[in-house]
């Protein structure tokens, strides 16, 4: 039923509506401001509708409640109506338009909003809001018709209208938000995906830099090279404790300056990291912290933010890590401080192997000192059997050039022992190397043929020698002299008790040295044939300490030789090969060969050249 005022008023509403349609319609256009465009679409349909309140209810699926989120008239109020329940409530189940021209007479409707607001609710048109798949979203409702007092069929094509726009409107802005919601935690994911390959990055190169350092302060460097590029901050600091001497040290890299990193002792005084390390607390610093403590280094930068990390370990007490100054305007988060946790246990890690390693090297020089001290030991008793023999000689010695000559040889014999034991320094002070230089088999050869003759005087044993007396090859002597003499030791142990044979032989062909030390033994026993040069490999010998052989062995792999064992019931054949290195200036300090020792149990060592 439609109650016209005239054409002109008609005309004049026909272009309002179509006005108020098109200001709606491009309000919608850009869809984001919901709480606007309703505002707008409330206040046009309270004007175009002559109503004297317009409001707009949600529903809310989760309370089963119809929520008014805007009542236009000066006012924003909070209204809530169980759906089933007054007129608004009806449309919301039902989904159908009602329109009511005396509310007090109708038994659907609620006064209690009436009594509370003091509102006076006469008529009403109420339109539900549908969604694209149809459902019910909320309820658009006009009250008091102000000419009239009553809705018209036109009111409530329009409202309908109007409803439909508005649901439109929530549904869209539904689905942004929804879409927008979904584009945020597209890129968040993503944000802190990219975090977390950074870091791992970050881990990866850390991890690979300071495997590399062979000292602290290159583990240091690199530590904190890494952190400033990867962290965006101005400055990082490392603090080591010592933990022999307990003593701190600080490494620290101010990415302001151009010193790159330094590192200094700190004794005195507790800065962040000394604390952090002591407490073995992670922690975020800002300003008033670090007014109040200072960190230990020293930067050049204003410290206003900061974020330390205790080095864990089995040990308490390793040291601590910390990143201070940001590059960017933000402060540390609990993300940084992951991060830098996972950052102390890499550099924790880092040094405690490099810590295992420097004790290890430390044990093994040790025990390689201790080893070839114990092999110049074993070798003072050539030397010192022969100054004791001489010495006797001496006291009984009349004759005066006689005596020169024992005083000469038991010089050259101190010589010897000067010699070992300067190897044992140069040893422990890394340069172990061997002398060579020309010698003549005929001179070398009848020193040791004397020491021979007295060390087998008295005893069941016949020497013969076979030295090519010509020949002379480069080796260092007094290397050679010590083999030769722990091999004719042997033979002479090996003889001792049945007597027999024992030959010497020399000579140079083929670009080799060969010396061979025979005897009529009982030969190798079979127990020890396999690892005959290993070191403390001893049998059948009372007193024997198993490092002849080794000391022979080390020997002769240093000139890049090989020696040769033959052995049957009938005796022994050692058989020392020399390679001859082309001539070199005498009394050089020369690089021996790299020839295999066939008897060797591993490949022979090659001292470092020019020492
Ligand atoms: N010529 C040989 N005849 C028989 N057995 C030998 C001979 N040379 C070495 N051996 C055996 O090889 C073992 C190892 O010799 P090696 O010279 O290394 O040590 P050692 O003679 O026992 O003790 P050390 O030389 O340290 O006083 C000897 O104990 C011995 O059993
Ligand atoms: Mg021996």
């Amino acid at each position: 039923m439609r109650r016209t005022k005239g054409a002109d008023p008609a005309l004049q509403r026909e272009a309002q509506v179509a006005r108020a349609l098109r200001e709606i319609g491009a309000a919608l256009a850009p869809s984001e401001e919901l709480d606007d465009i309703l505002e707008l679409l409330l206040a046009k349909a309270q004007e175009l509708l002559e109503s004297e309140r317009a409001t707009l209810y949600i529903l809310d699926e989760t309370t089963g409640e119809l929520v008014s989120r805007i009542v236009v008239g000066g006012e924003t109020r909070a209204v809530r109506m169980r759906v089933g329940f007054g007129i608004a409530g009806i449309v919301a189940q039902t989904g159908k338009t009602i329109r009511v021209s005396d509310a007090y007479m109708d038994p659907r409707f609620e006064p209690q909003w009436d009594i509370l607001t003091g509102f006076k609710t006469r008529s009403i048109l109420a339109t539900p809001l549908k969604n694209h798949l149809g459902s019910t979203i909320g309820v658009l409702q006009v009250l008091n018709k102000r000419v009239d007092n009553e809705f018209t069929d036109d009111d409530e094509a329009l409202l309908i209208s109007l409803g439909t726009q508005a649901a439109v409107v929530i549904d869209n802005s539904r689905l942004v938000l929804r879409l927008k919601e979904k584009n945020r935690q597209l890129l968040e994911t993503h944000q802190r995906l990219e975090q977390r390959v950074r870091e791992l990055q970050l881990l990866f190169e850390l991890e690979r830099s300071t495997a590399r350092a062979t000292s602290l302060p290159e583990l240091a460097t690199a530590a904190l090279n890494h952190i400033v590029a990867a962290c965006d901050v101005l400055g990082a600091a490392i603090l080591v404790c010592d933990e022999e001497t307990g003593d701190l040290l600080l490494f620290e890299l101010d990415s302001t300056k151009d010193t790159g990193p330094q590192s200094r002792s700190v004794k005195s005084g507790e800065g962040w990291l000394k604390r952090s390390m002591l407490a073995g607390e992670t922690r975020i610093l800002d300003a008033h912290d670090l007014s109040e403590t200072p960190v230990e280094a020293r930067f050049a930068f204003p410290v206003l933010a900061g974020i330390v990390a205790p080095l864990e370990g089995d040990e308490a007490n390793l040291g601590a890590v910390g990143l201070f100054g940001l590059r960017k305007a933000r402060a540390f988060e609990h993300d940084d401080l992951e991060l830098v946790r996972l950052l102390s246990s890499n550099i924790s890690t880092a040094v405690r192997l490099h810590r295992a390693a420097t004790a290890r090297e430390k044990t093994e020089r040790l025990t390689s000192i201790g080893r070839l001290l114990s092999q110049v030991v074993h070798d003072f008793k050539t030397p010192m059997t022969v100054i004791s023999g001489y010495s006797q000689l001496m006291v009984d010695c009349e004759d005066r050039k006689q005596r020169t000559n024992y005083a000469e040889e038991i010089l050259r014999q101190f010589e010897l022992v000067t010699s070992m034991q300067r190897e044992v320094l140069e040893f422990a002070r890394g340069e172990r190397s061997i002398f060579v230089r020309r010698v003549y088999l005929a001179r070398f050869f009848n020193d040791l043929i004397k020491q021979i003759e007295r060390e087998i005087s008295g005893l069941p044993i016949e020497l013969s020698t076979q030295i090519d007396a010509k020949a002379s090859a480069r080796f260092d002597e007094s290397r050679i002299a010590r083999a030769v003499h722990n091999l004719i030791r042997n033979a002479i142990e090996a003889m001792v008790s049945k007597g027999g044979r024992l030959t010497l032989a020399a000579s140079v062909s083929d670009g080799s040295m060969i010396i061979e030390v025979a005897d009529t033994g009982p030969g190798i026993p079979e127990a020890i044939s396999g690892k005959l040069f290993q070191s403390f490999v001893t049998a059948n010998k009372p007193g024997g300490t198993g490092l002849g052989l080794a000391i022979v062995k080390k020997i002769v792999d240093e000139h890049g030789g090989a020696v040769i064992v033959e052995s049957s019931q009938h005796g022994a054949k050692f058989r020392i090969v020399l390679p001859q290195s082309p001539e070199k200036p005498s009394g050089q300090f020369a690089v021996a060969q790299k020839t295999q020792t066939r008897s060797a149990s591993r490949p022979p060592s090659v001292p470092p050249a020019g020492k």
